[in-house]
């Protein structure tokens, strides 16, 4: 579906979308407003798109049109000519990360055909995920973390204690971390960030073999279209805690609030995925600046193609 949509063109202008927003973002690193950084990163981002040739319209953004007043759900960005698109973006992964110049934080930007991902809410969503190679329906959402801890290593052909866990640092995983642990196995824990925790999952240089928690939904549609390129396999369930989360998830069309969604079912043609570091980290280098130019470093992937390229930008400042 994606090939006659996402021209391969597409690929080097969603680098230069991830590329310029780090940039913005990067003069930010260290200053302790996470909400500069953001708006930083989110004017830089919202300009570059539209300067596209694309009739592109954000599904995951910033949040909702009265809240948002850039890149809210169901804006258009783009020229309106071109190919019909639906947007994902976070244009900064790590407003924290970033304001402490701390490791991970990114830019990160999925397009895939119009109508072709899910309209996540900005809700939390309970998360599993593991990289390729393993039967479909190793792991599983509904079953325990030992359970799943035992199947993986099971399909890796180690022990359970050989296999290592990435877990966002938060109260509410104390249980998950605790049965983790109960099992022998390792406990990789990450202050911010999942895309790149799912996606660290999915690359054997991290170490790590499995994804588990809560984290945001919208987050989760972005690391779904990474796994989409990469291989993989992701299951999630949204979180409600409130009736407004509830309307808010109504609003973007869902009416099976219980749905377990899994890779395909969140990113449902091919997609176009681009990363940029803004701080380093364990997928990317951050934005560095050196004898006059400032360098980047972009994850581009797509999964038409199962192209994965790494593009290392400089310009002077
Ligand atoms: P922001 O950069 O938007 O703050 O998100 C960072 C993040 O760590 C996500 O990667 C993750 O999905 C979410 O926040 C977790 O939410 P919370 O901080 O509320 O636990």
């Amino acid at each position: 579906m994606s090939s006659e949509v996402l021209d391969r063109g597409l690929v080097m202008d969603a680098v230069r979308v991830t590329e310029i927003a780090a940039i913005a973002a990067w003069k930010l690193v260290g200053r302790g407003d996470e909400i500069a950084a953001d708006q930083a990163a989110v004017d830089a981002m919202r300009t570059a798109l539209n300067d596209l040739n694309i009739d592109g319209q954000i599904v995951i953004g910033e949040g909702e049109r009265d809240e948002a007043p850039m890149l809210y759900i169901g804006e258009k960005v783009g020229k309106g000519k071109g190919p019909k698109i639906d947007i994902a973006l976070d244009p900064l992964e790590g407003t924290t990360l970033t304001a402490k110049a701390m490791a991970n934080a990114l830019t990160v930007m999925a397009w895939a055909p119009k109508g072709s991902l899910l309209n996540a809410p900005d809700t939390y969503m309970d998360k599993i995920a593991c990289g390729p190679g393993y039967p479909e329906g190793v792991i599983d959402l509904d079953k325990s973390p030992a359970e799943n801890i035992q199947a993986l290593a099971d399909a890796k052909g180690v022990e359970a204690t050989e296999i290592t866990v990435c877990v966002l640092d938060r109260p509410r995983h104390a249980e998950i971390i605790a049965q983790v642990r109960a099992v022998g196995a390792r406990v990789h824990l990450i202050t911010d960030g999942d895309v790149a925790g799912v996606m660290n999952a999915a690359d054997p240089t991290t170490g790590v073999d499995l994804y588990m928690g809560q984290g945001g939904a919208p987050e989760g549609v972005l690391a779904c279209a990474a796994l989409k390129c990469v291989g993989g396999q992701f299951q999630g369930r949204l979180v409600f805690r409130s009736h407004d989360e509830k309307a808010r998830a109504a609003r973007v069309g869902i009416t099976d609030f219980d749905k377990k969604y899994d890779l395909h079912e969140m990113v449902r043609a091919d997609a176009i995925f681009a990363a940029t570091g803004v701080t380093n980290g364990a997928l990317l280098d951050g934005v560095r600046l050196e004898g006059g130019f400032v360098h980047t470093h972009t994850l581009v992937m797509n999964s038409a193609t199962r192209t994965v390229r790494e593009v290392r930008m400089k310009r002077p400042v």
